[in-house]
């Protein structure tokens, strides 16, 4: 009879049928004269069984890892005490080489292992990307995209899809990648929230998934130059709304992954001990964390009044408690996260640390320092993975805030027009999607600032 073609993942309803699948020689062992393969087809893993009946045993001699293949024959649920992926293996009696991979010294296994020098994994991340490890992430991935969508979808924000080549900067001159766009001086974009805002009175809350891009100058094992955010913007909300939403689409998502089998057993292979946090998460005002750190001795280090780092004969940076007014840098900040190890809203950061469109927040004037409506989340392992905050509503504070980071404001006519034309309380966020999956998986970015090969 006809072989059914089938896919991995869909394949065990066709058990004592005869199928034919195709993919890629995972791993490959002999044994008394049989062929054991591990097929791989991207959807999923199979044992498949070569044996002395079949006509083209000799053939299969030759097989080498990595070669494409279409295997046909009669799915067989193993027996009590033997083990392959599904329960089952396929009893081939008929099959094809479809692209033979090199074997020798070029075979795909001499190529590179788990120890290889990073610089060989990045050359050959085209060849990293085929294992389990690699696709596993990336399937976790997938399924962590589906599931922010339809949690964002379930809270009324509708998705839109904004430039990514742009004339406007968001978060601050010092990341911005510049270029000529058609002669004119053109970013590749930080963050999409401007752009978000402006489709407010159009069709209300919104979002967009999109690639961001940072010229970052801190080579640390979350900092990406290109990253993929996931960035948010709600109107007629307050901060408290902002905070609680953020919550909201964080819990409901990682429900909906721990609540799918397959991406639960992925979370489950990936990062084993991982355990979704409870709500609502601990809520700690700047001035508060500021106070902490130094209850805690973590200092950071001294900078002169040009930012260099102060140190001392033997090069060591000086190292000085935190003040009101300093930036949390990343250190102080992840060793805060861990050792509470438990999500955290850090939140009101002063005026001045912070991009030009934020709100001030009402009455919390400390000397002269303002305080604005604005919020991290900070998770442990990872640290900073959501920054958000509620937005100017009032057209001459924007102004004032262009000002004080020394915009100008002629390029930003039409974000200024936002706070013109029926301006609105309104409030939005950027998650980043891998420093997410890095606090999910418990695995981090391989980074490699200035390599665009593969
Ligand atoms: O805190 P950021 O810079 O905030 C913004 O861009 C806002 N305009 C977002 C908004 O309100 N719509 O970036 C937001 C998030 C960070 O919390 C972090 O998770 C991620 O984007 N992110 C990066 N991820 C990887 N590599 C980088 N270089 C990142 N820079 C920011
Ligand atoms: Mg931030």
């Amino acid at each position: 009879p006809a072989a059914t073609k089938s896919r991995i993942n869909k394949i065990t309803s066709l058990r004592s049928k005869r199928v034919r699948v195709a993919g890629w020689v995972h791993r490959l062992r002999q044994q008394k004269g049989i062929m054991f393969i591990v097929l791989r087809d991207g959807t999923g893993y199979l044992q498949a069984v070569l044996s002395g009946q079949t006509s083209q045993t000799y053939e299969a001699l030759t097989l080498t890892i990595e070669s494409s293949v279409e295997l046909t024959g009669t799915l067989q649920e193993l027996p009590e005490g033997k083990t392959a992926p599904g329960g089952h293996e396929l009893v081939v009696d008929f099959w094809k080489v479809l692209g033979a991979a090199p074997g020798g010294d070029d075979a795909f296994n001499n190529r590179f292992n788990e120890n290889s020098d990073p610089s060989v994994l990045a050359e050959l991340r085209h060849f990293v990307l085929r294992g389990e490890t690699a696709s596993s992430v990336l399937r976790l991935r997938a399924s962590l995209l589906v599931a922010f969508r339809t949690s964002l979808a379930e809270h009324n924000l509708l998705e839109v899809t904004p430039p990514c080549l742009v004339q406007t900067q968001v978060e601050g001159g010092a990341t911005l990648f510049k270029l000529k766009y058609y002669g004119q001086d053109t970013f590749l974009t930080q963050s999409s929230q401007l752009y978000l805002e402006t489709c407010l009175p159009s069709l209300g809350d919104v979002f967009c998934i999109q690639e961001s891009f940072r010229a970052e100058n801190s080579h640390t094992r979350r900092h990406l130059s290109e990253y993929t955010h996931l960035e948010a913007e709600l109107a007629f909300i307050n901060f408290d709304d902002l905070i609680t939403h953020i919550e909201a689409i964080i819990c409901e998502t990682v429900d909906k992954l721990l609540a799918d089998p397959e991406s639960a057993a992925l979370i489950k292979q990936l990062n084993p001990s991982f355990v979704a946090p409870s709500r609502p998460f601990m809520r700690l005002a700047y001035t508060d964390a500021i106070v902490w750190l130094n209850e805690h001795g973590i200092q950071h280090e001294a900078e002169d009044a040009d930012g260099n780092v102060i140190k001392d004969a033997e090069e060591n940076p000086t190292m000085v408690p935190h003040s009101i007014g300093d930036d949390i840098a990343e250190a102080a900040e992840r060793r805060m996260t861990d050792i509470i190890g438990t999500p955290i809203f850090l939140y009101g950061f002063p005026a001045e640390l912070k991009a030009f469109y934020m709100k001030k927040m009402p009455g919390t004037s400390e000397g002269e320092k303002t305080f604005t409506e604005s919020c991290d989340l900070l998770m442990p392992g990872v640290g900073e993975i959501v920054g958000g905050s509620m937005r100017i509503s009032d057209s001459a504070e924007l102004v004032a805030g262009y000002r004080r980071e020394g915009i100008d404001p002629a390029e930003y006519y039409w974000y200024a027009d936002q706070r013109k034309y029926g301006t609105c309380e309104h409030g939005g966020y950027g998650l980043g999607v891998e420093r997410f999956l890095a606090w999910l998986a418990n695995r981090f970015t391989v980074r490699w600032p200035g390599r665009a090969t593969p």
